[in-house]
């Protein structure tokens, strides 16, 4: 067969013979790094991790969080990796591949469809979110909010929330955006995307820590995050970690099966999820003391998510010198973050339509594209026409959202990864495509992927569905 021939077999799946993905490959093995960072940083590392670790806990939290990365996320998104890998179609079909090479039901594909729609569900919220974070972009560089005060920013804030019309037009602006990219393909769009947007997030970070670091607050900041504060630590502390590694690393949704079906066969597995780990976690950290070093110089409150993003945080940038500037290109720094992460999402849905109905990748992407766009509508009216709806546990539907994909479909996909991998595809295959020559390094892995991640991810499980559905119902509760 010619290079790039695709065959179809059987089942209607097509199957490259070249190792090539018929969707494209990235050009080299650090656009795969990029593009995975890329997903991997976004409003999860600036808008829940920083307030995260100051409420529950500083340093205690942040060794737990290790812990959950290293036991959890590492292995699982080597095998997330490594799916896609061997696959080198979109997640419902590179894991379909996997299971027949390895002589196991279909049904394991059930995972890859998760992330199909686990993706839609997800960028329908956040990328309502992103589109709050491109009007504070504008506002901040406007200088809007010079000298404002807290109850200014307040007011500021419930006008622009509370209108519907306004919140829908960022939101739009945001998904066009994001779905002009997508729809491009993955060199002529993804790479595009983290070719413009990585080394721009990356100097727009440097940029904030040296204003945060010389604004005063940095030893509070440094306190808030990282003092080991055990009074402040929940019991339900360890779920909250471990549902964060899952958020923050973008695993249990098949983004990054997805990612790794374009990775190029030279360069180690094992190693890029070092450096994707290791650089998702500092920017965590780099953006939280850069920000919580501005609110402490102020003295300020540091409040909790989206308040110390779009309360706390203009209070801050207008009282400080330079404020507009800095406080803009902080929003400008959390939008790349988002709109990286955004692209990730779609991907698993657009590379199985187009694997399915054998069709061009604009159509897909405007289908989809719409189809969130729809289903967003719901978020965008959660912070007011729909304020007062909730479906159940006081949950509007931007809540449900969220809470939804994050405490059951990532964890539950994440489960299915570990086992599948660890159980079911022979581990020979597995060792080799992930390159682990060394025994301990084997040995290691291999426990992490067949008991440690699966039974901490069961413990995560049921305990945020006890914290979160159970124990709210319970009429004492209430
Ligand atoms: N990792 C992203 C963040 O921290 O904001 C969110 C995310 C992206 C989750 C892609 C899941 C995903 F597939």
């Amino acid at each position: 067969m010619a290079p790039g021939e695709l065959k179809l077999s059987e089942n209607n799946v097509t199957t490259n013979v070249n190792d090539r993905s018929q969707h494209g490959m990235w050009s080299s093995r650090l656009f795969f790094v990029l593009a995975a960072v890329g997903s991997a940083v976004g409003l999860g590392n600036i808008w829940k991790f920083p307030y995260m670790m100051g409420e529950q806990g500083g340093g205690a939290f942040f060794l737990i969080y290790l812990f959950c990365i290293a036991l959890i996320g590492f292995p699982v998104m080597a095998a997330e990796i490594m799916i896609g890998r061997e696959g080198r179609m979109s997640p419902v079909n590179s894991v379909l591949k996997l299971a027949r090479e390895s002589n196991r039901s279909k049904n394991w594909a059930f995972m890859g469809w998760t992330g199909v729609f686990g993706g839609i569900l997800i960028l329908s919220f956040y990328a309502v979110v992103a589109g709050w974070i491109m009007f504070y972009i504008w506002r901040l560089f406007s200088g809007e909010f010079n000298g404002a005060d807290a109850a200014d920013v307040e007011f500021k804030w419930k006008t622009f929330v509370g209108n519907p019309w306004s919140v829908f037009a960022w939101f739009t602006a945001f998904m066009a955006v994001t779905i002009f990219f997508v729809a491009r393909g993955v060199n002529k769009g993804l790479e595009l995307a983290i070719r413009i947007c990585m080394p721009l997030l990356f100097v727009l970070l440097i940029v904030m820590l040296v204003y945060g670091l010389t604004q005063g607050g940095l030893m509070d900041a440094v306190r808030f995050m990282f003092d080991f504060d055990f009074s402040k630590m929940k019991w339900d502390t360890p779920v909250a970690a471990m549902g964060h590694a899952f958020f923050t690393l973008s695993i249990g949704m098949g983004a990054i099966m997805a990612y790794g079906a374009y990775m190029p066969r030279e360069g180690s597995v094992k190693s890029a999820v070092g450096i994707i780990v290791v650089i998702d976690t500092l920017v965590a950290i780099l953006a939280g003391l850069a920000l919580f070093s501005i609110v402490f110089a102020l003295k300020l409150d540091p409040a909790v998510g989206t308040s110390l993003l779009f309360k706390t945080a203009p209070v801050a940038f207008g009282n400080l010198p330079l404020g507009a500037l800095f406080g803009g290109l902080f929003f400008l720094f959390v939008g790349f973050a988002a709109f990286t992460s955004a692209i990730s999402l779609t991907e698993p849905a657009i590379a199985y339509f187009v694997e399915r109905f054998n069709t061009n990748r604009v159509v897909v992407a405007l289908v989809i594209g719409v189809a969130t766009w729809l289903l967003g509508i719901l978020s965008v009216l959660s912070s007011n026409v729909l304020g007062e709806f909730t479906l159940f546990l006081n949950w509007t539907f931007m809540d449900f959202f969220d809470k939804f994909t994050t405490y059951l479909v990532l964890p539950i996909v994440g489960l299915v990864i570990s086992i599948f991998v660890g159980w079911f595809v022979p581990w020979e295959r597995v060792r080799k495509a992930l390159d682990l020559s060394s025994t301990v390094a084997w040995i290691v892995w291999i426990v992490c992927i067949r008991f440690v991640a699966p039974l901490a991810i069961l413990t995560v499980f049921f305990f945020t569905i006890y914290v979160e559905v159970i124990l709210p119902l319970l009429p004492n509760q209430q």
